[in-house]
């Protein structure tokens, strides 16, 4: 019995046939010149991919944050050059601290500078926004699957740390240290952080319980004093303007 071919297997002679046929239908096509440098909206454009990035971590943006603030932009000039710094050399942004009374829009401009930096590519999209009490929740015994532990060197690690409303915390020892802690190590690595707050940076009658500086301690203090920038909005209550 005949061995069965091999499926696909062309021998010499079939190949040879499969030339002369091309060469009798004229088939033989020269290479046409190939485009070697493609508009900004085509791929191979760096541009095409940059905004393909962009595009990419703004939609994990818009899942990752609260329906409120998604579409937060940040209109203030200082807080957009903290933004650009940190886009272009995250270890240049050093601390933003955003204070202002209740209601100015600190919260809505801290999302906003996370969006500016989110928009310039995944590359920077590494970042958790919480509030001051959910942090603390969260790094309580029991307050999280993962341990305390790992949370704490994940606030401490992550490339951007949004702390949204710190004063609203109940201060305690526990409170205290952990803030220590986190404000710390990303002192320490020239990791950037965004904290808001109503307290008043440094409180002129010297009290404790408005006092940013005097709530954070001494340690935190001089370590603020030279990593922050602060940027105070003293605008009206925009929750009120809205029902007005
Ligand atoms: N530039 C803006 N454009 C449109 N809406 C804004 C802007 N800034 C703030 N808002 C809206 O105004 C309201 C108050 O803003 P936001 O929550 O940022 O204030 P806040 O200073 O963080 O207040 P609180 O001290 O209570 O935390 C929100 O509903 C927010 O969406
Ligand atoms: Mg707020």
């Amino acid at each position: 019995m005949a061995e069965p071919q091999a499926l696909g297997a062309i021998g010499p002679s079939a190949l040879a046939r499969i030339m002369a046929g091309i060469r009798d239908r004229n088939l033989t096509q020269e290479a046409g010149p190939v485009n070697q440098t493609p508009d900004e909206d085509e791929p191979g454009h760096p541009r095409y991919h940059h905004r393909a990035r962009a595009a990419f971590a703004l939609s994990r943006w818009n899942t990752a944050v609260p329906h409120r603030y998604a579409n937060a932009t940040t209109t203030h000039p200082d807080i957009q050059a903290w933004a650009d710094r940190a886009a272009a050399n995250i270890h240049d942004a050093g601390f933003l601290v955003i204070n202002g009374a209740i209601g100015t829009g600190k919260t809505h401009q801290a999302y906003g500078a996370l969006r500016r930096i989110a928009a310039t590519g995944p590359h920077r999209f590494e970042m958790i926004a919480v509030t001051a009490p959910d942090m603390y929740g969260r790094l309580r015994p029991g307050g999280s699957d993962k341990g305390s532990e790992h949370e704490l060197k994940q606030y401490a690690r992550i490339q951007l740390l949004l702390l949204d409303d710190i004063g609203t915390e109940k201060l305690s020892e526990f409170t205290e240290e952990a803030t220590y802690r986190i404000v710390n190590a990303r002192y320490n690595s020239g990791l950037p952080l965004i904290i808001t707050t109503n307290l008043l940076v440094r409180d002129p009658a010297g009290s404790r319980a408005s006092d940013l500086v005097g709530r954070l301690g001494d340690r935190l203090a001089s370590r603020l004093a030279q990593a922050a920038h602060v940027v105070t909005l003293d605008g009206p209550d925009l929750r009120r303007q809205d029902a007005s």
